[in-house]
């Protein structure tokens, strides 16, 4: 466990309605009232995301999108900008999600421009990365996590990159059920603060924030958070029903 504060996010993916986006937010609101301890966010459906903003307005539950396009306005159908993001309510957006990468084609080249996008719009970006279990099988998730963090911050300067926060998904362990070891997930989670200790230098390192994410759920949590390098999690399952959300919250307030 570290000093850095550790961020509990939900991302609730192709899930829930506005009404059941409301309940849900509703439910967290008064559940996590007193967790200060944590920051807190999720990541409704762009639809939801307006209202679920105005029902949080006040608590310390923050709130952000799951993609931005890389253009604020435009002929871009279907698409959603960050000042769009901005203005709906939301402080964060996530970056790169495999599931983007693998499902809707993002190249690291599209993650580099969503990246600057977001932060020239004025949001915290969750940079995703994260290997295949070909390549964890194969010994080169380090070779690959190093081209692909390479790729995905490129150009980015030192005032900006202080505004990221990483999340390592292993790939192998979203929505499986097969969890990273807290060892893995350390080991990995350190190896990727050394690159930007590469890249840029100690102070940025150490004060990037770096969550874990790939089937995290109330059991267990708790070890994985006790890891110097594991800084929160980006929660996919078990942030869509608010008991499983709360419990993973209150078990990461050490
Ligand atoms: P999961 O998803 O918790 O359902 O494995 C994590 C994510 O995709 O962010």
């Amino acid at each position: 466990m570290s000093t850095r504060k550790p961020l509990i996010a939900g991302n609730w993916k192709l899930n829930k309605s506005v009404p059941e986006a409301m309940e849900l937010a509703g439910s967290l609101k008064q559940d996590l009232a007193d967790c200060d301890r944590v920051d807190l966010l999720v990541c409704p459906p762009y639809v939801a995301l307006h209202p679920v903003a105005e029902l949080l307005r006040g608590t310390a539950i923050a709130l952000g999108g799951q993609d931005l396009f890389w253009e604020d306005f435009g002929a871009f159908t279907g698409a959603i900008s960050g000042p769009m993001l901005k203005a709906a309510g939301c402080s964060h957006v996530i970056v790169g999600h495999s599931e983007r990468r693998e499902i809707f084609g993002d190249s690291d080249e599209v993650v580099n421009r969503k990246l600057k996008a977001a932060l020239a719009a004025g949001l915290t970006p969750i940079l995703c990365v994260g290997e295949t279990l070909e390549k964890r099988e194969q010994k080169v998730t380090k070779e690959f996590l190093r081209k692909q963090l390479g790729a995905d911050i490129k150009g980015l300067e030192r005032e900006l990159i202080s505004r990221i926060l990483v999340a390592y998904e292993p790939i192998w362990a979203i929505g499986t059920g097969m969890t990273a070891t807290p060892r893995q997930a350390g080991e990995t989670q350190r190896f990727i603060r050394d690159l930007f200790r590469e890249h840029y230098d100690g102070g940025i390192a150490e004060n990037l924030r770096i969550l874990y994410g790939g089937s995290v759920k109330p059991d267990n949590a708790r070890t994985l958070i006790s890891e110097e390098d594991v800084d929160g999690f980006l929660i996919g399952g078990a942030s869509l029903q608010a008991d499983s959300f709360v419990r993973i919250a209150r078990s990461s307030s050490l």
